[in-house]
């Protein structure tokens, strides 16, 4: 007999929005089970960091409450600069037994933090040329980070089962949704509140990850200051609602502006790819927040001269009846890494 494994809920703690999926194993693949979202309020989490807990518990367990979950079992996911450090690395050949044991040593020297203070986990992605030598993802994620997180996620009446990081599961998303075409390098985007998570996959390997600390953020700051509003406000005028004594046109060339900054930053991180490996980028797949706002998935292609193309993370996956598409259409590219997330087992790798 085969049982389905047991699926949790992919819960992606955003510094602008909370976002749950939960998928239900089915033959051949899986069927939507849960979608939500809750935006949060300003400056609950800043820089990764967990601000204030106590009112991110309140959304959160406003937003459990709302989407009537039936399991407790979540899979929460890490990302930033300044706490999550992801290296492909080269260490001589071992079994994964043995490189668990002896993880802490051969890592060391890759990690810009006290390896006491960091969560380490590998994968092991092959050999390499040299002999003796393989390939292997280094993962390391400051613990403090994570104990913030932890800690309000059982406040919240959950049971948190796997740590992943946004940038992995962007690329567990993307895998199940996407044709892999060897010798072609797809740069995965992720342009969040406050984060930029990118990750390059060259014929479907990740060789190159970078997550920097600006975002869509800089859209609803610009819409305040130059209109004098309230963050709420702004934020309405940024999903184009009309705002009093706005023009959409002027709301408009102002996000323009504010994009361009965000894309500037893109830019960069696909400079840093180019200095690493001289190669071209052949498409952007684009997701989070920033993906919905008016122009920017246009612009973005026009200023940096690739191809982008928004995420759907839900394009393989079966929607049943009783959601609510439209809602899910417009909303999908924010829940890619909480349906990365949704795709995690206990035990798997
Ligand atoms: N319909 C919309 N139009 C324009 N912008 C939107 C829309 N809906 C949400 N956003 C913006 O998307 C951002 C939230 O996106 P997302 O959920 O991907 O970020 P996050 O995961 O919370 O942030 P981060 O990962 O950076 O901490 C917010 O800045 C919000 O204003
Ligand atoms: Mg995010």
């Amino acid at each position: 007999m085969i049982f389905s494994r047991k699926s949790s809920i992919g819960l992606d703690i955003g510094s602008g929005c909370l976002k749950i999926v939960q998928f239900k194993d089915i033959k051949g693949g899986y069927e939507l089970e849960l979608f939500d979202m809750l935006p949060l309020p300003p400056e609950l989490i800043v820089d990764g960091s967990i601000i204030d807990s106590l009112r991110l518990v309140e959304s959160l367990k406003e937003l459990v409450k709302r989407a009537k979950i039936k399991t407790k079992d979540a899979v929460i996911s890490m990302a930033g600069q300044s706490s999550v450090i992801i290296k492909r690395v080269s260490l001589p050949e071992m079994s994964e037994e043995k490189l668990s044991e002896s993880i802490k040593f051969e890592a060391e020297q890759y990690i810009p933090f006290n390896i006491e203070d960091v969560n380490l986990d590998f994968q092991i992605i092959g050999p390499k040329e040299e002999a003796g030598q393989m390939d292997v993802m280094l993962v390391a994620v400051k613990k403090d980070i994570i104990n913030e997180y932890l800690s309000v996620v059982k406040e919240a009446g959950l049971n948190p089962v796997i740590v992943d990081v946004n940038s992995l599961a962007l690329e567990n998303i993307y895998e199940i949704n996407y044709e892999i075409e060897p010798g072609k390098n797809v740069a995965i985007v992720n342009i969040g509140a406050s984060t930029i998570n990118m990750n390059i996959l060259k014929g479907g390997i990740s060789v190159f990850t970078r997550d920097n600390a600006v975002g869509s953020n800089l859209h609803t700051e610009a819409l305040q200051r130059e209109f004098n509003l309230t963050y709420e406000t702004a934020e309405r005028l940024k999903k184009g609602e009309a705002v009093e004594n706005v023009s959409p046109q002027d709301a408009l060339s102002v996000m323009d502006l504010a994009s361009e900054e965000i894309i500037g930053e893109v830019n960069r991180s696909l400079e840093y790819f180019h200095e690493d490996i001289n190669e071209d980028i052949n498409e952007v797949i684009l997701s989070g927040g920033c993906a919905l706002v008016k122009d920017f998935p246009k612009l973005l292609a026009e200023k940096i001269g690739i191809e982008v193309k928004v995420m759907d993370p839900l394009k393989n996956i079966k929607i049943p009846k009783r959601f609510d598409i439209t809602y899910i259409e417009e909303m999908v590219p924010m829940a890619a890494v909480a349906s990365g997330l949704a795709l995690r087992r206990p035990g798997d790798r």
